[in-house]
């Protein structure tokens, strides 16, 4: 492990200009470009590499890197290779503007509403949610409460942590049926669902099951008016984050982790965390920090460190893939430059059409609410006498690609996005009516 980070070190400024030659800053800058115009929906398609032969009605599985973004990381990546110790040395360790890491944070901050110290850069939802969770304080006797809907990711990282620990976990339905529930009956449900000994409540923004996106605002303020010890309110909010016009940072939620590499576009492995400062110092550190300068130092005493933790203490340690991590930025600024509330317009306007398009069909069952307030950017449905599985085939066959929600019950779903065209989404919904007879 190199030693020597100026970061850790804090060195003065003398010291660091010694170390870095300025033709690699001038480098370093020279190979970020200026952003795209983004003005129109089909500037916008542009930047995206998707084989035209498809129609990608999938894409918030994983990011296709649009052209500001793969140029950020082509950019990292030849200067990296062309100096890996000084690109590194300086990206991750320098003091002030020049730091990557923490211009990544300030720029997804920025996005979030948030301070940049309280972002905590991970690899994925599942790391996030996994560090949270193993992350808490969690007593013998006490409980986490989730719900039937959460994804593997949420429900797994809950058991590991609470088996751990010798809590327990326990899920409760939020709806029988999503399409026809509203932000009344799921707050009643999940509040008659807390018992003694709940301590902390985890739940999904937007599930990729059934695409109803939770009124996590409304939740949150329901369980703060509550009687009874204070719950921390923990939400994997991967289908929310890119799809909606919400500043996490005051959505009301104690933690928010999500993967970045869907909706946001940004590099293919990269996620976040977001926290406030007293939920950070709740939380105990799972992996060594490469960006903590107190734990460094502490550890240097071979002490623990005595400040609170941080969101850059609960940030995985060790040498990541540095041109992904760092062009996460580039993926914001884009978002930024198309406007949250922009984007989230589009995003609503083309569900609401497949939504539309699809209820039309007497053999169709809609399992996301028509609200535009309690869904987001997926349609999951059912075609009478097919399987979900079978209903993406044959669109497959069309040239449209769907898919099916890996949950025990399977919902057929497509998901509008930037990518698509009012078009696209016309034809998808003729390709269902083509195939539902
Ligand atoms: C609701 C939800 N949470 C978590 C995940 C896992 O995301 P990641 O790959 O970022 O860990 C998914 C995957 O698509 C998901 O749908």
């Amino acid at each position: 492990m190199q030693l020597t980070r100026r970061r850790f070190l804090a060195a003065p400024a003398a010291l660091s200009a010694a170390l870095l030659p300025t033709s690699l800053l001038a480098a370093l800058e020279a190979e970020t470009p200026p952003m795209a115009d983004l003005s129109t929906w089909e500037a916008v398609r542009a930047q995206f590499a998707l084989d035209p032969a498809w129609m990608h009605f999938a894409s918030f599985f994983i990011a296709s890197h649009p052209a500001p973004v793969q140029a950020a990381i082509d950019g990292y990546r030849r200067a990296i290779d062309r100096n890996p110790y000084f690109t590194v040395e300086h990206g991750m360790f320098s003091e002030g503007a020049g730091n990557l890491h923490v211009q990544a944070q300030a720029e997804i901050a920025d996005y979030l509403g948030a301070r940049p110290q309280d972002v905590c850069l991970t690899g994925n939802t599942t790391t996030g949610l996994a560090l949270v969770y193993q992350g808490l304080p969690l007593q013998a006797g006490e409980e986490v409460l989730c719900t039937k809907h959460d994804h593997y990711s949420h429900h797994e990282s809950i058991r590991l942590a609470v088996e751990r620990a010798g809590a327990s976990m326990r899920r409760v339905p939020l709806f029988e049926d999503a399409a026809s529930a509203t932000t009344d009956s799921i707050i009643d449900a999940l509040l008659k669902g807390i018992g003694p000994k709940t301590r902390v409540v985890g739940l999904t923004w937007v599930h990729s099951s059934s695409g109803i996106r939770l009124p996590i605002r409304e939740i949150a303020a329901a369980l703060r008016a509550r009687p009874g010890p204070p719950l921390l309110l923990v939400v994997d909010g991967v289908h929310g984050l890119g799809s909606t016009d919400e500043t996490v940072a005051t959505l009301g939620c104690d933690y928010f982790c999500a993967g970045t590499h869907k909706w946001m576009f940004a590099p293919r492995g990269t996620g976040l965390v977001w926290a406030s400062a007293d939920n950070w110092a709740r939380l105990r550190p799972l992996v060594p920090s490469f960006t903590d300068f107190d734990q460094y130092q502490a550890w240097e005493k071979q002490q623990p460190p005595a400040s609170p933790t941080t969101a850059d203490r609960m940030s995985p340690g060790g040498f990541h893939a540095y041109e992904h991590q760092w062009a996460a930025a580039a993926a914001f600024r884009m978002h930024k430059q198309m406007g949250r509330a922009r984007v989230a317009a589009r995003i609503r306007e083309l569900n609401d059409q497949c939504k539309a398009g699809l209820a039309a069909n007497p053999k169709v069952t809609l399992h996301t609410p028509m609200s535009g307030a309690l869904s987001a950017g997926l349609v999951s449905f059912e075609v009478d006498g097919l399987a979900p599985a079978d209903v993406v085939r044959q669109l497959l066959a069309r040239n449209i690609i769907a898919s099916t929600s890996p949950y025990v019950v399977s919902y057929a779903r497509l998901a509008p996005s930037l990518v698509n065209t009012s078009e696209e989404v016309e034809r998808a919904v003729r390709a269902v009516r083509e195939i539902s007879g």
